[in-house]
């Protein structure tokens, strides 16, 4: 019965919680986990039953919308996908304008924000959001794409229509004939399955930026601009690059696996053992468990001995059975896994936290819309403790 608002007006209490570990910032009805279960729900569907029958598409329309959708709506959908697909030449200018060795995530970030400038007025048009949605996963995966082949000085691929969704996007990234290679299916299959078990998870970090940037009712762009930089650090999606140049360093470095959990364990040492630990599963992430028999399956397939599979594999069954992080519940994320199968189907570890974000493209597509229909939302405003100097007497500058 105690107003926690009135309370707070008239005590000045402010709950100091950093990071936002104990905080819940909305009510929503996108994403369950129970971290200590290791369960993970789109919609209510368990991300078991997905990862088995559904595809990337299928799913984010089911994030969007909150039902599974019937053929129509799902046809629908996958038109508008392939009509958005193509970039409008004029775009062509801005990617030449950044550097060769610019980093993709900061042309992702920048371009969703240039897409800003030509198509979207700021409001959400109930009636256009389906068509919203489809234009920005569409042309975030050509954008992705774009700056793959920018980065390599290479030639543009335009869009092909006959394509689905992620075959498409390896369409224009490698120009290769994805239908006639022999594991094209696998590929194709195990993309699908990398992006699917990224569409969401709830109040993340960069979802959060999404919700903080559109709390203020900027543009779906603008928001999910900001979720792209949110995305980009090693502590958040970065961490799928991190953990191959880990993985790198200590196979090349010729350090064992027992050597590299030593240095872990060591806080002087600055060095954490990437794709380890989740602020909310303490059990274990179960698209990690998906991922590890799919990047056991895709490299079978694809026939890739890849050492830095072993150096994988010997961490973590080390750190499953080690006390520091058997203690402090750090199990394989999905990062772990990710990254090893990404590597394998021949995509850069550059590109890595970019799939990720056409991945996560979907759940931040979802929240925004659920925050724009939730009448309780209010603009994210934290609060601080101030621990600064008290006032001071301003000093000239002859006399500093
Ligand atoms: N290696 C070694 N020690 C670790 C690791 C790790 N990967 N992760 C956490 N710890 C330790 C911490 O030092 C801390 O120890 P202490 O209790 O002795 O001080 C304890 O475990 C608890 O960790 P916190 O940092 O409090 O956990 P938090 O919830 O703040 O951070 C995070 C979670 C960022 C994921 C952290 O575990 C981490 O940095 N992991 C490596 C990076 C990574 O894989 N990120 C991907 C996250 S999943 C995703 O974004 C898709």
């Amino acid at each position: 019965g105690v107003d926690i608002s009135q309370l707070r007006a008239k005590t000045g209490l402010i709950t100091l919680d950093p990071g936002f570990g104990n905080t819940g910032a909305c009510q929503s009805g996108v994403t369950f986990i129970d971290g200590d279960q290791g369960i993970l729900r789109y919609r209510g569907l368990p991300i078991e039953q997905l990862a088995e029958h559904s595809t990337f598409v299928e799913t984010a329309w089911l994030l969007i919308n909150g039902k599974l959708p019937n053929k129509a709506e799902l046809d629908q959908f996958s038109k508008r996908l392939t009509k958005h697909a193509p970039l409008h030449e004029g775009f062509k200018n801005h990617f030449e304008g950044f550097p060769l060795n610019a980093p993709p995530m900061a042309i992702l970030s920048a371009m969703i924000n240039t897409l800003s400038s030509s198509s979207c007025d700021g409001k959400l048009h109930e009636d256009d959001i389906d068509d919203l949605s489809a234009k920005l996963m569409s042309k975030v995966r050509t954008i992705a794409a774009y700056s793959y082949r920018r980065s390599l000085g290479l030639p543009f691929i335009y869009p092909d229509p006959k394509l689905r969704y992620v075959a498409n996007f390896l369409h224009m990234m490698f120009s290769m004939p994805y239908e006639q290679h022999i594991a094209s299916q696998e590929v194709v299959d195990a993309l699908n399955l990398i992006l699917m078990l990224h569409a969401d998870h709830e109040q993340n970090c960069s979802t959060s930026t999404v919700r903080v940037v559109g709390s203020s009712k900027a543009n779906l762009y603008a928001s999910c601009a900001a979720g792209v930089g949110a995305l980009w650090g090693p502590l958040h999606g970065g961490a799928n690059v991190a953990v191959l140049e880990m993985l790198e360093a200590i196979h090349e470095g010729g350090m064992s696996a027992a050597e590299a959990l030593a240095l872990a364990k060591d806080k002087q040492s600055g060095f954490k053992l990437m794709g380890f630990g989740h602020r909310v599963y303490k059990n274990f992430d179960p698209r990690a468990l998906i991922l590890k028999r799919a990047a056991d399956r895709v490299l079978g397939r694809l026939g890739v001995q890849d050492p830095l599979l072993d150096v994988a594999r010997k961490l973590e069954e080390l750190a499953l059975i080690d006390p520091y992080f058997v203690e402090r519940k750090l199990y394989p994320n999905v990062d772990f896994y990710s990254g090893i199968i990404m590597r394998a189907m021949g995509i850069p570890t550059s590109m890595f936290t970019v799939i990720f974000a056409i991945g996560r493209m979907p759940g931040w597509i979802a929240h925004w819309k659920e925050q724009n229909h939730d009448r309780a939302s209010r603009i994210a405003r934290p609060r601080q403790i101030y621990i600064g100097p008290k006032e001071q007497v301003y000093t000239p500058m002859d006399q500093r």
